[in-house]
C-alpha cells in the first residue's frame, strides 16, 4: 500500500523550493525513520544543502523523514523497486537481508568509544563490509554515527538480573536478538516507527537506543527509567541501488558522492554532541530516571552477553571477528 502510494508521489513534480534554480534535473529521492533533529535526520539535511550548492541547484535531495513515506520494513524493498534512491537504514538492519556480516558491529561491548568503531569502518573490514552490498546490486556510499546506545524500561537496568522476563524492542538484528535472551529477556522485533506506541502501550517493557532517538521520539514520556549502559553502538550505512548509481551521469555522480563525504565527515562531528545534548534535554525535562552504571557493573553485563560472539562467528566465520577485533583494538 505505501509502496502504491510513494510510486504514485513520484509521479508528482517535485515540492516549490527549486524554483530559484529552475527546475533540478536530477531529484534524489530520500527515506529515513528518525526525527528531522537526529544525528542522521541533520547529516542528510547537510548532504542536501551541500549538493544544492555545488550542483547550482540541479540537484535536488529530496528527504522523507520519520518513516513518513516508508518504515524499517519496506524502504529497502522499495530502494529495490526503484521507488526510492537512497536510504540510510542503520547497520543493525541488513542481517535480515542477507548480511549478517553487518551485525559484527551490534556485538555487545565491542567497541568502548567512537574512535574506535572509526577506526573499523574506515579500514579494510568496514571496506568490505559495505563491498558485500553488491551481491544484492547495492553500492554502500559511505558510513554516518549515531552513537553508543543505552536501556530503558519501567525500572533501573543496571545488572543481568533486571532484565529477567522484560519484553525488549529490538531491531531487526539477531546480534541483539540474542544480547536480550543472554539477559534473559524477550526480544520482540518491531520497527522504529511503531516503538514508541508498543511502549506507551505496554506491548513491550523496554528498549536500547542511542539518547538522541530517545528524546526526539519522546519515549523518556513513557519510560520511568533510562539506565546509561553505553553497551553498544548504533551507525548507518548510506546505500543507493547500482541501477540508480548507474544511471546516474559520473560528473554528477562525482558530485553526490563529494557531497556526501562532506555531509558524514560533518554529521559524524556532530553526532556526540547531538547525543550529549539530547541527554541535557532529557535530563531537565525531568520525565524519567537516569541512572550511570559503574565498571563493576557494565562489567557484570559485558559478561553475561558474551556468548553472543560465539552465536554470530558460528553463522559468520571466526575470520571477520578476529579482524573487526583487530581493527577495533
Ligand atoms: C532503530 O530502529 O532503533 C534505529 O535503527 C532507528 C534509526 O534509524 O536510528
Amino acid at each position: 500500500r505505501r509502496l502504491l502510494r510513494a510510486l504514485a508521489a513520484a509521479a508528482l513534480p517535485g515540492p516549490a523550493g527549486a524554483a530559484a534554480h529552475g527546475p533540478p534535473r536530477v531529484r534524489i529521492r530520500l527515506s529515513h525513520v528518525v526525527a528531522r533533529r537526529t544525528p542522521k535526520g541533520l547529516a542528510l539535511e547537510h548532504f542536501r544543502t551541500r549538493l544544492q550548492a555545488l550542483s547550482g541547484g540541479e540537484i535536488e535531495v529530496e528527504i522523507h523523514p520519520n518513516s513518513l513515506l516508508y518504515g524499517d520494513e519496506d524502504e529497502m524493498q522499495a530502494l529495490q523497486l526503484g521507488a526510492i534512491d537512497m536510504v540510510a537504514p542503520s547497520l543493525s538492519k541488513f542481517g535480515p537481508i542477507g548480511f549478517p556480516e553487518f551485525e559484527l558491529f551490534d556485538l555487545p561491548f565491542l567497541f568502548d568509544e567512537t574512535g574506535q568503531v572509526h577506526r573499523a569502518m574506515q579500514g579494510a573490514v568496514g571496506q568490505e563490509l559495505l563491498a558485500l552490498l553488491a551481491r544484492q546490486q547495492l553500492v554502500g556510499l559511505g558510513y554516518l554515527d549515531n552513537g553508543f546506545k543505552h536501556m530503558s524500561a519501567n525500572r533501573p537496568l543496571r545488572a543481568p538480573e533486571d532484565f529477567a522476563g522484560l519484553r525488549m524492542r529490538i531491531q531487526s538484528s539477531r546480534v541483539i536478538a540474542h544480547q536480550m535472551r543472554a539477559l534473559d529477556a524477550r526480544p520482540v522485533v518491531l520497527s522504529f516507527g511503531e516503538t514508541r506506541r508498543a511502549l506507551a502501550e505496554r506491548v513491550v517493557d523496554g528498549t536500547e537506543n542511542p539518547i538522541s532517538n530517545f528524546w526526539t521520539q519522546r519515549m523518556h514520556e513513557v519510560q520511568s527509567d533510562l539506565s546509561l549502559t553505553a553497551h553498544g553502538y548504533l551507525g548507518y550505512a548510506i546505500v543507493v541501488h547500482q541501477r540508480f548509481w548507474e544511471y546516474l551521469a559520473p560528473a554528477d555522480r562525482e558530485l553526490v558522492g563529494q557531497a556526501l563525504a562532506e555531509a558524514l565527515k560533518w554529521g559524524n562531528a556532530i553526532a556526540r554532541r547531538e547525543n550529549d545534548e539530547a541527554l541535557a534535554a532529557l535530563r531537565a525535562s525531568g520525565a524519567t530516571r537516569i541512572h550511570a552504571l559503574d565498571a563493576v557493573q557494565r562489567q557484570r553485563l559485558r559478561h553475561a552477553t558474551r556468548a553472543v560472539y560465539e552465536g554470530l562467528e558460528a553463522r559468520i566465520g571466526p575470520e571477520w571477528l578476529r579482524r573487526m577485533r583487530g581493527a577495533a583494538a
